[in-house]
């Protein structure tokens, strides 16, 4: 059977050669030596008519099986060459110095952030932390909200499932429940984090902006301390001339409760004396009572207040949107 032992030596002569090949058109020509319509593995299948009936199929066999090993060779050295082809002729310089990328920034919120948890590190706080989607419970409740209170009718809003009382939290204050339900006191906790509300976006509400929650307990504190520690921040944050004032308020988890103002530089600047930042009062004794506290014995004070406001004194922006959109030729400023 001459035929079937020619495959085999055909096929090795044709490796090597593919092998051998050194470059894209030297390969391709190979290809077309032995694969091609008129290529010498071609004419073998050619002489297949030539053999007596019952050899045909092994033959047949034989040379489409070595056919498929030289079409895989052919690959597999076509892609080495390519590769070969699309590296770069000479060797990189690598003496030539890096390319410098641009180092990315903080957002302003993330920097105003910061800076008001470092001030307030220096006089013991941590940060503590809380869900966005909060229970109505540590929302509202345990806060001492009465569930027909109109303050509600600006921040019962953004249900994601009434039935489990399920809601994007209206501020921060939630944090200072889930603190007292986990530790006992005292207590000198810092909460920053994004809220919620039902506004419509204009120029000075948006509806997610960011808070941050201050909150203190232990024996004997005074509205005096909450004052001290309000004013130390403030001077920290917009300048050591800045001076606060209290003004008496309503919130229900504080009594008495107060509305900080503020007055400086900056103020006067935007066209006015006073402006309001903070709400903040003495812890009420219903809040103390309903995360197992004793308010006979625990005594604390409570703030919160939105970020933007401040980043916006600060650096005399006129629009809380700017903060959402995230175009880079604002952000860069900061
Ligand atoms: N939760 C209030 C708000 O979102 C701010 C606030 C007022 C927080 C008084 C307090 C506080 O902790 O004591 O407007």
């Amino acid at each position: 059977m001459p035929l079937l032992d020619d495959i085999e030596p055909l096929k090795q002569a044709a490796l090597d050669e593919l092998k051998a090949a050194d470059d894209l058109p030297v390969l391709e020509r190979a290809k077309g030596a032995w694969l091609g319509p008129h290529g010498k593995f071609t004419g073998l299948m050619k002489q297949l008519g030539a053999l007596p009936k019952e050899e045909r199929p092994v033959a047949g066999r034989q040379i489409n099986q070595a056919k498929i090993e030289l079409e895989t060779a052919m690959s597999a050295r076509r892609q080495e060459l390519e590769l070969r082809a699309a590296a770069p002729r000479e060797p990189g310089d690598l003496t030539l110095p890096g390319r410098r990328r641009p180092l990315g920034k903080l957002h302003p919120l993330t920097q105003v952030t910061e800076d008001i948890v470092r001030s307030f590190r220096k006089i013991g706080f941590a940060v503590a932390d809380g869900p966005e989607i909060e229970g109505e419970y540590n929302c509202f409740d345990a806060l001492n909200t009465a569930e027909d209170h109109p303050a509600l009718d600006l921040q019962d809003t953004f249900y994601l499932c009434a039935a489990d009382k399920l809601l994007l939290r209206t501020h921060t204050s939630s944090v200072q429940i889930r603190v007292m339900k986990k530790q006992p006191p005292p207590v000198r906790i810092l909460a920053p984090g994004r809220v919620y509300r039902r506004d419509y976006p204009d120029a000075t509400h948006n509806p997610t902006f960011q808070q941050i929650e201050g909150l203190y307990v232990d024996r004997q504190v005074t509205v005096g301390d909450l004052k001290g520690t309000v004013e130390f921040v403030f001077k920290q944050l917009l300048g050591q001339e800045t001076k606060i004032r209290f003004r008496p308020h309503y919130f229900s988890y504080t009594e008495p409760s107060f509305e900080i103002d503020f007055s400086s530089a900056l103020t006067k600047k935007m066209g006015k004396e006073w402006l309001e930042i903070a709400g903040c009062g003495m812890v009420h004794p219903q809040v103390f009572l309903n995360v197992g506290y004793d308010p006979q014995v625990w005594t604390g004070w409570a703030f919160g207040f939105g970020i933007e406001r401040i980043a916006m004194i600060r650096y005399g922006i006129n629009d809380i949107r700017l903060f959402y959109e995230n175009d880079l030729r604002f952000l860069r400023q900061f």
